[in-house]
């Protein structure tokens, strides 16, 4: 291959790379409020917070409950009465339930999205459920 063509190859599958790359940051939420069950344990919420559970690691780990930052993540202190205006159209366990299992969705300002991107998977709906009523009530 001629020295010329290199270039321009290169850049393509940079740019492919970037796009794929991208793409998977955002994914979509695998399911909505409406698929998870009513009956909602904050308490097991907090111990899950905490502590985490098997292959989910403790949300604890990267935020606190208060206003200071985490140590990579935004304090969510408050995060009860704050979650219902964030976004447009979405309601404050929507945008809730979003920022657990597709964290890249809508990302803090001033954040990375650097949070666990597995929640959906190594989390049941019901532990997931709980997680929200949980933090519904940090204010
Ligand atoms: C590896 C670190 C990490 C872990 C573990 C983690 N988070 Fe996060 N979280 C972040 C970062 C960084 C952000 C900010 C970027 C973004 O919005 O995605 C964030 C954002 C959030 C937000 C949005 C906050 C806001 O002010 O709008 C919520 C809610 C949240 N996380 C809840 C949780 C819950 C619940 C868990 C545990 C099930 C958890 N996080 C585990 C790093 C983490």
């Amino acid at each position: 291959m001629k020295m010329r063509y290199r270039w321009p190859i290169l850049i393509l599958m940079v740019v492919v790379l970037g796009v794929t790359a991208c793409e998977d940051d955002s994914k979509e939420a695998a399911f909505t409020v409406a698929d998870l069950p009513a009956e909602r344990d904050a308490d097991t919420g907090k111990e899950l917070f905490e502590k985490g559970d098997g292959d989910a690691p403790a949300c604890k780990s990267c935020h606190n409950t208060g206003s200071e930052d985490g140590a990579t993540g935004p304090g969510l202190g408050g995060i009860g009465s704050e979650a219902g205006e964030r976004v447009d159209g979405e309601s404050a366990e929507e945008y809730l339930l979003n920022s657990i299992i597709a964290p890249g969705k809508h990302v803090v300002e001033g954040y990375r999205n650097n949070m666990f991107s597995k929640y959906d998977d190594k989390l049941s709906k019901q532990q997931i459920a709980d997680l929200i009523a949980y933090l519904l009530i940090l204010n």
